[in-house]
């Protein structure tokens, strides 16, 4: 069912520090900094030759991420998102296997405009998995 890997994402405490490790010390591909009010949180892409780094910051006080920050002060592998053809017909294949989908289930419009959703992390060796429909 799950297709590439889309990205994996970095939960980070400073995103401009953040961004210029991987620019001046990696040497990667860096975007500007874009604020995603409605997800809570201040985005980068990494663009890599086989799949994009997302760093995260939290943006206001209801970020999702603000708790995961307050764990791991330092930051840390957030979430990988897969690839899927079809997010309905994932999610139900997925919630008929017994697995847990995040929120109200129905997906949301991501970071890069295209239809996600969240999987429980309980339910994936402790790795918070999105699917997102290319
Ligand atoms: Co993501």
């Amino acid at each position: 069912m799950i297709g590439r890997l889309n990205h994996v994402a970095i939960a980070v405490p400073d995103i401009a520090a953040a961004a210029e490790m991987y620019r001046k010390t990696l040497g990667a591909e860096v975007s500007a900094p874009e604020a995603l009010e409605e997800h809570g949180v201040t985005v980068v892409f990494i663009t890599l030759p086989n799949t994009k780094i997302e760093l995260l910051e939290p943006l206001g006080g209801e970020s999702p991420i603000a708790r995961f920050l307050e764990r791991n002060p330092d930051g840390g592998m957030h979430h990988i998102c897969y690839e899927v053809d079809d997010i309905v017909a994932a999610r139900d294949q997925l919630v008929n296997s017994g697995a847990r989908v995040l929120g109200s289930g129905e997906p949301r419009i991501g970071a890069h405009g295209k239809p996600v959703l969240f999987l429980h992390p309980k339910d994936f060796n402790g790795t918070l998995i999105e699917l997102e429909q290319t």
